[in-house]
């Protein structure tokens, strides 16, 4: 598979389909630093962040590539946290963060270097709340990976964002991702598929050439799932999308795939792999409010992936207004099914655990199908009923009530 090299020397062109990828980290980005630092207790947080395909952090408009998001974000972010925090007369925080950056390319290491410079020196100045220590390098990621590794471990960093925007699909091998994700206990991984020029490029009839194609997602393949016979292409390809996600799913216990369309070239995925239910409810809510820029596979409710393919497909869900009100629709028997399978009580964070790898919903239209549904009711620590949606906690308990008018089996 052959990509186009990015020319930073003579300025790259930002296209559309990556300025919308770029909103999307940087908004997931603030997110995450407020979700992190919003104990008001807390007074200091230690992050690592790897941008292992960083670029000259510029495009030929100006407009900002992912080390300048990362950068320009913290410095914003850890200033709204401060503010508030002062005008409540509780204590700053300060972020401390290990910023490493690499590219295979030198020409986009140097250009990053004076570029990103004076968000740097912003960092340095005196109340900035951030701490912050840089390192460029330039090789081939996974060649670097292991300098990276001794790097975090010497700054005892518990807290790891990979950014891993490779072109194309494979100069992140599966068994690079599984390694990080199980490095430390919060790790979240951004990585960049080209899944339709993977697809592109697959043969039906070519059995040994399909499996060139997908070495790089070792031994993670079922090739029995495979179908051979008489399938048409599509569902062929369908099928073989499908398995490709599955590898992925089973690389982290939150995993979400998303499509980014890009008009005028490939559709690729933009993951999010994250250790936490918690990150992927925050990303799902960020996928929402950027709607028309990513699909999903599957249906609406809880299990997005327990479609009919015979019955519903192609059916996306859109992040927007009308796969919100399918959602709604669906998710109230979802999660009263999934509450007596396991008997009748879940604890929030519990059930948090059990459907963030399968929802793509809005965690405001989950909590509203609990609270609206007849048949369950919120418990709270205290042994009180919760009565308000947006009050439901991680510790409070969901019960199917005595009596139901919802059918179980
Ligand atoms: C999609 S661009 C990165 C864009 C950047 N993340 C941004 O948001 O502006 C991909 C970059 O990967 C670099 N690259 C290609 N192969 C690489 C490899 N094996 N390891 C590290 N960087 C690589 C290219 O030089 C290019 O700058």
């Amino acid at each position: 598979m052959v990509s186009k090299p990015y020319n930073w020397k003579d300025g790259a062109v930002l296209e559309e389909h990556s300025r919308r990828k770029h909103k999307i980290l940087r908004e997931y980005f603030r997110r995450y630093i407020l979700e992190r630092c919003k104990n008001p207790l807390s007074r200091h947080f230690r992050l690592a962040i790897v941008d292992g395909f960083a670029g000259a952090g510029l495009y030929r408009d100006g407009e900002q590539g992912s080390p300048l998001i990362f950068l320009s974000t913290m410095l914003d972010t850890v200033a709204e946290i401060n503010v508030s925090r002062a005008a409540e007369g509780m204590p700053t925080v300060e972020l401390h963060c290990l910023f490493l950056m690499n590219d295979a390319s030198p020409d986009a290491i140097n250009l990053l270097r004076s570029n990103i410079a004076p968000l740097v020196h912003c960092a340095q100045q005196s109340g900035s709340g951030v701490e912050l220590e840089t390192r460029y390098e330039c090789g081939k990621f996974e060649e670097m990976l292991p300098a990276f590794q001794t790097a975090i471990k010497s700054a005892k960093c518990g807290n790891i964002i990979y950014n891993l925007d490779q072109c194309g699909t494979s100069q992140v091998t599966l068994e690079t991702i599984n390694h990080l994700m199980s490095s430390e206990k919060s790790v979240e991984l951004f990585y960049t598929y080209s899944i339709q020029s993977l697809l592109t490029y697959l043969n039906q009839a070519d059995p040994e050439s399909v499996r060139r194609n997908l070495r790089h997602l070792g031994e993670g393949i079922d090739w029995r799932e495979i179908p051979d016979g008489l399938v048409t292409k599509t569902d062929w390809l369908g099928s073989i999308e499908r398995l490709v996600y599955e590898v992925f799913r089973r690389c982290a216990p939150f995993v979400s795939p998303f499509s980014i369309h890009n008009p005028d070239g490939w559709r690729y995925w933009f993951i999010h792999f994250a250790t936490a239910d918690r990150a992927r409810q925050v990303y799902n809510d960020v996928l929402h409010d950027n709607s028309s820029e990513q699909a999903h596979f599957g249906r609406a409710g809880l299990r997005m992936l327990a479609f009919n393919p015979e019955h519903e497909k192609g059916s996306l869900y859109l992040f927007d207004t009308t796969a919100r009100s399918a959602a709604r629709q669906e998710l109230p028997d979802d999660i009263a099914r999934l509450i007596s399978e396991g008997g009748d009580v879940m604890q929030v964070s519990e059930f948090y655990r059990s459907i963030y790898n399968q929802t793509p919903a809005h965690s405001d239209d989950i909590h509203s199908a609990i609270m609206d549904n007849s048949d369950l009711e919120v418990i709270t620590e205290g042994g009180g009923e919760r009565r308000k949606a947006h009050t439901i906690g991680r510790d409070d308990v969901i019960r199917l009530k005595k009596q139901m008018s919802f059918k179980l089996f």
